[in-house]
This record gives C-alpha cells, sequence and structure tokens, in this order.
C-alpha cells in the first residue's frame, strides 16, 4: 500500500490537515493576497463547510492563518459556509458567501460577515442578506454569490439551475451589499453545457494587445464535472456568450475562482481534487489541493489564454537542458534528471509523428510511468494514467483539443508536484491530473515517439519544496 507521503504535493497549497474544496474570496488587500476555500478541519472528507484561509505575498508562498468562517450553531450557516467572495466596501474587508441551515444542505441563503484589516476576525450579519431564490424561479440550488463594483452599484452573480431547463447564472444588484434587488436570469446556455446547475460563478473582463475586450464568465457545471467558460458581452443586464471554452480539460480541477491583483493581472486559481478512492481518502491526513496560479488572458483569436503566474519560476532550482533530440518510434530516459516535484518544459516538432509522449513520474523500468500524450493526428492532448500506479488500473477519457498549424512546435511547460500533474499547452489548454505511484524510485523523466518527432527543447527544473 503506497503511504500518503508518498502522493504528497509540495509546492502546491493544501489545507493544514483535513479536507479542501473550492478557493473562495480570493483577493490582494494591501499587498497581501488573500485565499479562502472550503474546510473541513476535521478529516480528509467533505462535512460541514468551514473556510479555511491564508496569505501569500508572491501567490506561491503561503502562510496558513486561522479558520474565517465557522457554522453558527441556529444561525442560517448552522449546518455549512458554503462558497463566496470577499470586496473590500470603503475599507471594510466583507465576505459574502452561502449559508446552509439544513442536514441536506438545501436551504440555501445568502450572508455576509465583515472582518478587520488583516481579515482574520469576522463579525457575521445576524440575518441572511438573500433568504432563498427569487419568486417564479424554480431553482436547483442557489449558491456560491461572486460580487463586483461596476458604475457606481454592487453587482451580483449566484449560481443556480433552473427545473426542468438548465443550469443558470442569477444576478442581483445592490447599493450597500445588504439590500439587494433580484434583476433577472444573467446566463442561462445550453444545458449541454451548463448541465443542471452552474456552480461557482465569477466574472472578469479581459482585454488584449490589440484593444479587443470581452467580459468572460465562469462557472462550474453539475453534473458534467467540469469548469468552464463562455466569452461575451453584457447587455441590458443579461449577458450573451459568442465563444467557450474549459478552464481545464483534464477531469479534476472544479470551482476555479478569478480576481483582479494589484497588477491588474487577471488570475484564478482552482480546486484539484483527489483520484484516490474514498476509503483511502479517508485514511489520510489530507485531501484536495490548490491549483497553481494561472493567469488569464484574451487571445487574438477570441479564446482565453492561461498561463502559470511569473512567481513560480522563483521555486527552479537545479536546471539540466537537453536538446537536439531525435526520436523515431522509440522511449529515451533523461539520465541525469529525476524528482517528484519537477518543472519541465518541452518543444517538439510533431509533424511527422503520429503520437508525442512526455513521459514523467516514471519508474527506471518503466513499470509505472504518467505519460503526456498529444495525439498528432487527432490533434488531442492528454494524460493517460493507465500505468501511473502498479497497484490501481486507471483510464481516463479527458482530452483537451490542441490543434497545431503545419509546421508549428507542440509546446508544453508541465509541473510535477507528487499526486499533482498541471499541463500548460502553450497558453492554449491546462489539464490537471492526479496520479498516485507505489514505487518510491518513480522520479524519472523521458519521451517517446510513435513516428519520428524531433525535440528541439527539453529542460527540467527541480523544484524547491516552499514549506
Ligand atoms: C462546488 C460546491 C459549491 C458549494 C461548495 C460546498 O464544489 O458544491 O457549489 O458552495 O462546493 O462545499
Amino acid at each position: 500500500m503506497p503511504t500518503t507521503d508518498l502522493h504528497h504535493p509540495r509546492y502546491h497549497f493544501l489545507p493544514p490537515s483535513g479536507w479542501m474544496n473550492d478557493p473562495n474570496g480570493l483577493i490582494q488587500h494591501e499587498g497581501v493576497y488573500h485565499l479562502f476555500y472550503q474546510h473541513n478541519p476535521d478529516g480528509p472528507f467533505w462535512s460541514t463547510m468551514h473556510w479555511g484561509h491564508a496569505v501569500s505575498r508572491d501567490l506561491v508562498h503561503w502562510e496558513h492563518r486561522p479558520i474565517a468562517l465557522a457554522p453558527t450553531p441556529g444561525g442560517p450557516d448552522a449546518t455549512g459556509c458554503f462558497s463566496g467572495c470577499c470586496v473590500i466596501d470603503r475599507g471594510v474587508p466583507t465576505l459574502i458567501y452561502t449559508g446552509v441551515d439544513d442536514p441536506a444542505w438545501n436551504h440555501q441563503v445568502t450572508c455576509l460577515a465583515t472582518g478587520d484589516a488583516t481579515l482574520t476576525a469576522w463579525n457575521k450579519h445576524p440575518r441572511p442578506v438573500i433568504d432563498g431564490p427569487p419568486p417564479g424561479v424554480d431553482a436547483l440550488g442557489f449558491r456560491d454569490p461572486y460580487v463586483w463594483r461596476e458604475r457606481g452599484e454592487w453587482r451580483m452573480v449566484i449560481g443556480a439551475g433552473i427545473r426542468g431547463v438548465g443550469g443558470a447564472v442569477l444576478h442581483y444588484a445592490s447599493p450597500d451589499l445588504r439590500e439587494w434587488a433580484y434583476r433577472g436570469v444573467y446566463y442561462q446556455g445550453d444545458p449541454d453545457i451548463t448541465g443542471t446547475v452552474c456552480e461557482c460563478p465569477f466574472c472578469l473582463d479581459v482585454s488584449n494587445d490589440a484593444g479587443e475586450t470581452a467580459r468572460a464568465l465562469f462557472f462550474s457545471s453539475i453534473p458534467f464535472g467540469k469548469a468552464l467558460y463562455v466569452v461575451g458581452d453584457e447587455r441590458g443586464g443579461s449577458y450573451s456568450a459568442r465563444g467557450s471554452g474549459a478552464v481545464d480539460w483534464g477531469g479534476c480541477l472544479y470551482a476555479p475562482l478569478g480576481f483582479v491583483d494589484g497588477r491588474g493581472r487577471r488570475i484564478v486559481f482552482g480546486w484539484i481534487w483527489e483520484m484516490r478512492d474514498e476509503a483511502e481518502v479517508r485514511a489520510g491526513a489530507w485531501a484536495g489541493a490548490l491549483s497553481l496560479p494561472r493567469v488569464v488572458t484574451l487571445r487574438g483569436d477570441g479564446a482565453l489564454g492561461f498561463a502559470p503566474a511569473d512567481e513560480l519560476e522563483s521555486l527552479r532550482r537545479r536546471r539540466v537542458d537537453y536538446d537536439g533530440l531525435r526520436l523515431s518510434d522509440a522511449t529515451w530516459q533523461a539520465p541525469d534528471a529525476r524528482g517528484a516535484q519537477l518543472e519541465i518544459a518541452v518543444e517538439a516538432r510533431v509533424d511527422e509523428a503520429h503520437e508525442f509522449a512526455l513521459v514523467v513520474r516514471a519508474s527506471p523500468d518503466g513499470e509505472e510511468r504518467t505519460r503526456i500524450v498529444y495525439d498528432a493526428s487527432s490533434q488531442f492532448l492528454r494524460i493517460d494514467p493507465s500505468r501511473s500506479s502498479r497497484d490501481r488500473a486507471r483510464a481516463d477519457r479527458h482530452v483537451a483539443p490542441l490543434p497545431l498549424a503545419r509546421g508549428e512546435p507542440l509546446r508544453l511547460r508541465v509541473f510535477v508536484d507528487a499526486s499533482v500533474i498541471e499541463v500548460f499547452a502553450g497558453d492554449r489548454a491546462c489539464l490537471a491530473g492526479r496520479v498516485y505511484p507505489a514505487r518510491e524510485d518513480s522520479l524519472c523523466v523521458g519521451v517517446q515517439a510513435r513516428g519520428a518527432v524531433e525535440v528541439s527543447r527539453l529542460t527540467v527544473w527541480e523544484l524547491a519544496d516552499p514549506g
């Protein structure tokens, strides 16, 4: 049985112990980044949601702070403080979040708490500021408020589903964060995308070098378990989308949240969930991790781009470069690069190939290995965990579309952190994966080709434990 420690990420944020899911209330205040997150401090399983809290000056080194919100017995959040956001209201840090007070977590209301300048101690407003879905909306779920200030008023989107219709994002406005007026359905897309309930909606206004601007609306969709975005505009108080995509194509990143930092960067973090079975998760000390900070841009083709924040480069230590590798129907293992905490940059020409794979967390004999595979004919990228652990079989159907123009190289940046893998394909597609190698020597890196591949660059950095 592998020990949980073998799987313990080092430079990804984890709860001090217990369980985490969604990031909440992301904000940079007086230079300090604050992360709140859905947290069960009592064990590595989802139950009785609290808001955990951590701070950072660089998005990479995090320091745990005391729990920010805990359920109040007899209060509107008696059985859980669900997801929400943080804004500064005339200098006062304010959390707006979902409270639940019934055993089945169905009675979902919008709550408010105000805090001190360090965002450590919170006072809850005695009553919900919205006590349930608007009249006339037969809502399946009414949760995860996201608030921003625009044209002199507070605006809010809330995740919901409309029974028999599909996932929807509802829209509210307020002069003071306490009195809210319902403005109607903000967005209700094709249920093949939005599913039955949209969770954790949020907006980011994005622009590109050509001066084009758009509003991106993000949501996580039940039952698909996917974090998606649409790009479009708001007109007359409702939102119309002209394009869509996935925040992550990998199948284990969910409920991301975005914010704008002091440098004007649009940054998202997501929750990376476990792919171990429940008994194994419960036997460990922690569950869930936060993704790396991903900087969002509007690309020239109208889609969103996602790139790892520059600050991550501060983790780089020993570097090894291999250039000019040519492979034809072969596998090659890097002689001098190994580790469970690595960043890898690879550039490969795949025009003559059927398939190219970057291999990570491989045992020297190849019994265990995780492949990040580009299928050149279908032009899909995926993480293949089928041989990641000798003690469990796993298939994964999640793929990212990645069309390359003729002659355009495949460019990947891959972050390996014990059981977490994050793949950035240029800024075009991200895939997060979880793998649980059983062997302690599954630390090798390599490349593999079916057909002919020229690897013009392969750089491997060992990464520091920011601990
Ligand atoms: C998304 C979610 C949210 C909810 C929270 C509860 O993962 O289901 O909709 O507020 O988790 O922990």
